[in-house]
């Protein structure tokens, strides 16, 4: 696949991430966000992120400015995606938001180009529902932080051709990532194990089985996690993971996924984490 051009419309952490390591692959970025402050920022969280590689010795400073070079804010979705063989959507994770992109998208960009959604909740074939391209509409699911995550997860929605699926595995080795194929199901392969361990480690703090830190060490040194639960939960966010765990118990029936109390009471105090300095840990920076 010609990988020349990549659309990549939204510049949070997960779409800078995204389109750093497309250009790090070599190819043509054009981050899109709804201001341009914002797509400004995404580009020095691009700058930032390769600086500290330099520090590490893990980026050269000629690689370092060859991905910067390649990394172009535009002003709208039109611009991004027209040309592109790949366009990334890692916008808020709002229905409506998502398919009004897809549908400005499928009219911008060339009828060849792949189509991908970042997105870890929502479903794409709902997402894909009713556009002219939705044959080409893909998820692609990324993990933060995605320059160091190797997974890919390439999801399969009701109407997703078989050539896309292929295009989006191909593009997504292409990125050094270890790519699986997943359904469009309810947080697909990974969402759906992560959370039910987390919900899990939270229920036997609420129990008193051991402490947040010894939980997590059992993670940690017993299966080699790089994180514990817990600590990766003060990490995501605990709204974030709530939220998760609440569509997951709802969309799948399934009580393992359901927020323990104790979740929803630090949740309502505020302590939701690395973010706001206290969670299961104290976070100070
Ligand atoms: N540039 C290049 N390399 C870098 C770097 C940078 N800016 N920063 C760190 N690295 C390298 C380090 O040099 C190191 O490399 P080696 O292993 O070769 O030495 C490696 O990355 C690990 O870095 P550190 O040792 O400094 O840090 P760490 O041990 O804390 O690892 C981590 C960082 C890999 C992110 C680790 O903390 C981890 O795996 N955390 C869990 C992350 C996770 O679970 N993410 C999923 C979140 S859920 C999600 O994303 C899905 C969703 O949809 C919500």
């Amino acid at each position: 696949m010609d990988t020349q051009t990549v659309a990549v419309l939204g510049a949070g952490t997960m779409g800078a991430g995204i389109a750093q390591v497309c250009a790090q692959a070599g190819c043509d970025v054009r981050l899109y966000d709804v201001s341009a402050a914002a797509a400004a920022k995404g580009v020095k969280r691009i700058a930032d992120f390769l600086a500290k590689g330099v520090e590490k010795g893990k980026v050269s400073a000629a690689e370092r400015d060859a991905t910067l070079a390649r990394v172009r804010t535009v002003a709208n979705v039109s611009e991004g995606a027209a040309g592109a063989v790949l366009v990334v959507e890692a916008a808020p994770e709002e229905l409506e938001l998502k398919r009004k992109l897809f549908r400005e998208v499928a009219r911008a960009a060339p009828p060849n180009a792949v189509l991908a959604t970042n997105t870890s909740s929502l479903p794409i074939t709902k997402i894909a529902e009713g556009n002219a391209a939705a044959a080409r509409i893909v998820g692609l699911h990324f993990f933060n932080p995605v320059p160091l995550m190797k997974l890919l997860e390439v999801v399969v929605g009701k109407e997703t051709a078989a050539a896309t699926v292929q295009a989006a595995l191909r593009f997504g080795r292409l990125l050094g990532k270890e790519v699986i194929v997943v359904k469009d199901s309810p947080g697909f392969a990974s969402s759906r194990l992560g959370i039910c361990l987390g919900m899990e480690a939270i229920r036997m703090v609420e129990q008193g089985v051991a402490s947040a830190e010894d939980i997590d060490k059992a993670m940690v040194h017993g299966y080699g996690h790089p994180m514990g639960p817990l600590r990766l939960t003060d990490v995501v966010g605990l709204d974030v993971r709530m939220a998760i765990g609440e569509h997951l118990a709802e969309s799948l029936y399934a009580p393992q996924f359901a927020p323990p109390a104790l979740l929803r009471r630090m949740v309502a105090e505020g302590r939701l984490g690395k973010k706001s300095g206290r969670g299961f840990y104290e976070w100070t920076e």
